[in-house]
């Protein structure tokens, strides 16, 4: 059976009691995705002065520049919890060596209109799952690419790029390989520790 993640999700974060809440999605809309599966596994694995919340890609609508003033509901949705999260975690498939439609069209709705950039500062990090050999790894370097222009604060190491996924997560969608957990975990801690740092020393 699988994890239910809707337990994790609240009415829009805010960081409370010095703790860092982190927005957490899937380039995948696939119910027994891969990447969605090394999400809930994050939430399993994160260190104990951090939030998890977990948001779902479905539903938001191709992007249509004619709509950016008057955003549709999921959109608007989205953004505001990216705004209220500390940092940002996304899991990713890799499609054609690059990242999936899905995940570029959801990342260009929140970057609209300019002046309203919802990713502009936030930490991210980023983790891929695969069935092929290289784990997602060119979909990071893409995604690394996109988060220049969206002025993000990436964190680099450890780059948790899991290589077929089929051997490593089980048919309940869950992360059994305890290397992949202890990457995640310390991808976790990298990424809590980035964003305490910023919110102490604001870049800019
Ligand atoms: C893939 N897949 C894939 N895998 C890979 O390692 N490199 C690639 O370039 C691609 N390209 C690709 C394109 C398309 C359109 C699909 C549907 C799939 C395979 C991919 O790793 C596999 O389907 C994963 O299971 C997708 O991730 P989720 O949905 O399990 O999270």
């Amino acid at each position: 059976m699988r994890l239910d993640v809707s337990a994790l999700l609240s009415d829009g974060g805010q960081s409370v009691n010095g703790s860092v809440t982190i927005l957490g999605f899937a380039g995948s809309l696939r119910k027994e995705s891969y990447n969605k599966a090394l999400l809930r596994a994050a939430a399993e694995l994160l260190p104990k002065d951090a939030v998890l919340e977990i948001f779902d890609l479905e539903g938001i609508p191709p992007f249509n520049q004619d709509l950016e003033d008057n955003l549709p509901e999921r959109v608007r949705d989205f953004k505001t919890r990216i705004r209220a999260a500390d940092a940002i975690l996304i899991a990713t498939p890799e499609y054609n060596y690059s990242i999936p439609g899905v995940l570029k069209n959801a990342i260009d709705w929140a970057s609209r209109p300019p002046k309203d950039n919802a990713w502009r500062n936030k930490p991210v990090a980023i983790m891929s799952a695969s069935t092929g050999m290289m784990g997602g790894a060119r979909a990071q370097y893409h995604l690394r690419q996109c988060f220049v222009f969206l002025d993000m604060h990436p964190i680099n190491k450890p780059e948790v790029v899991v290589a077929y996924a089929p051997q490593k997560i089980d048919t309940d969608g869950r992360v059994t390989e305890e290397q992949t957990r202890e990457h995640i975990r310390n991808l976790l801690e990298n990424l809590v520790a980035w964003t305490t740092r910023l919110k102490e020393e604001p870049l800019c």
